[in-house]
């Protein structure tokens, strides 16, 4: 077989140095170019891409054809927001999807992909930890007021109850039960306030994962497999021990959880790699890079879609008698360590991933 040569070339620096995914389409909808962040996105090598089927590789949940099709004859650019897209095996990601025909020929089309992922993620995370705050600051002045006469009530309830005939004693026991289930929340939330700030020092990621491993495996998740999927040359991090840890628990608490509940999911997989390419602004206005990965993955129902938008809000549960802070907690507890929290979630699949920056240069060498 003769290699693939392309009819239609481009500047090739140009082309390397776009950091989105960008195809160049030929007449027959057949691809005739892949830059390389759309092989890394396709998880294929432009070899093995040139020639094929643009939409046999590339699932676009959204009529296609026909948009090249109008993009040809208007000879105009095209946008197309919030469409999922499929690559092999992977889950959908959602995307905005530009296509413009090129300049010197308009039966040929560059279709550029940009995965809402990150700027979603940076969005959502922002987001949280100004809303935790408020409710939480809210909730816990609330909590601290509402104990002290709930403790008179349920007092109360229990001598009267002592003084009533059997058959209303019940109404009496339902008071006692009631308000205890009350404050327990309400103690939930005051811990939550409670939170210190981070003690950091460098930590083995591996190390907190196998602590809430350990502590997952004799409790809420003994009836779940625990596969490790570790890179062993993860560098260390920089973070409280205690408060990673708890980090690493609530999420493999919420998947176990979300598993028995539906019946469904056997497997949580923790995961653990280094990835370069996410960067934020850190406290100091300066990018920061966020290299360690954590993703807690299970194969349960996924996150009710009613809920998903506001999973790390506090006091949001899709489960009965859930308290809605689990995620809350994470949420704050990662960016009090300055890093990202982000989730990919379809049925079959939930994907936690926890973002964190290395041991900053300074701390190392006092170490
Ligand atoms: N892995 C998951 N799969 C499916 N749904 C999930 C998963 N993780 C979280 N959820 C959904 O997100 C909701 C919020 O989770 P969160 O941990 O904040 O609160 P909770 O588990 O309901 O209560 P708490 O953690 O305070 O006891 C859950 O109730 C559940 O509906
Ligand atoms: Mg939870």
């Amino acid at each position: 077989m003769t290699p693939y040569r392309t009819p239609y070339p481009v500047p090739g620096v140009v082309w390397a140095s776009l950091p989105l995914p960008a195809l160049l389409i030929g007449p027959d909808n057949r691809i005739a170019e892949v830059n390389p962040a759309g092989e890394i996105f396709l998880n294929a090598s432009s070899r093995s891409l040139m020639g094929q089927p643009a939409f046999d590789r590339l699932a676009i949940d959204a009529p296609m054809d026909e948009a090249l099709a109008r993009a040809r004859v208007n000879q105009s650019p095209l946008f197309i927001n919030d469409v999922d897209v499929t690559t092999g095996e992977r889950a959908p990601v959602q995307c905005n999807i530009q296509v413009a025909p090129m300049h010197d020929n308009a039966e040929v089309i560059l279709l550029i992909i940009s995965p809402r992922d990150i700027a979603d993620r940076l969005g959502r995370a922002m987001q949280v930890k100004s809303a935790a705050k408020s409710a939480i600051g809210m909730a816990e002045m609330l909590a601290h007021e509402i104990k002290n006469p709930l403790a008179g009530i349920s007092g109360a309830a229990q001598l009267i109850g002592m003084n009533l005939p059997p058959e209303d004693r019940e109404l009496a026991d339902l008071i006692v039960e009631e308000t205890r289930r009350i404050v327990k929340l309400l103690e939930q939330v005051e811990q939550f306030g409670n939170l210190r700030p981070p003690e950091r020092r460098p930590v083995n990621i591996h190390d907190a994962l196998d602590r809430a491993r350990k502590s997952a495996m004799v409790g809420f998740a003994a009836h779940m497999q625990i596969v490790e999927d570790y890179d062993p040359s993860l560098p260390p991090t920089y973070a409280d021990p205690d408060q990673l840890m708890q980090v690493f628990l609530n999420l493999i608490k919420n998947a176990a959880e979300a598993c028995q509940r539906a019946g469904e999911g056997t497997t949580i997989r923790l995961h653990t790699f280094y990835d370069l390419s996410l960067r934020i602004r850190g406290r100091d206005g300066r990018p920061a890079a966020l290299p360690l990965q954590i993703e807690i993955i299970d194969d349960g129902p996924g996150i009710p879609p009613e809920i998903a938008a506001d999973i790390f809000e506090p006091f949001v549960s899709g489960r009965e008698n859930g308290t809605g802070l689990g995620l809350a907690l994470v949420s704050k507890i990662i960016s009090d360590h300055e890093g990202w929290i982000s989730v990919d979630s379809v049925p079959g699949r939930t994907v936690f991933r926890v973002s964190l920056p290395m041991v900053p240069k300074e701390k190392k060498e006092k170490a």
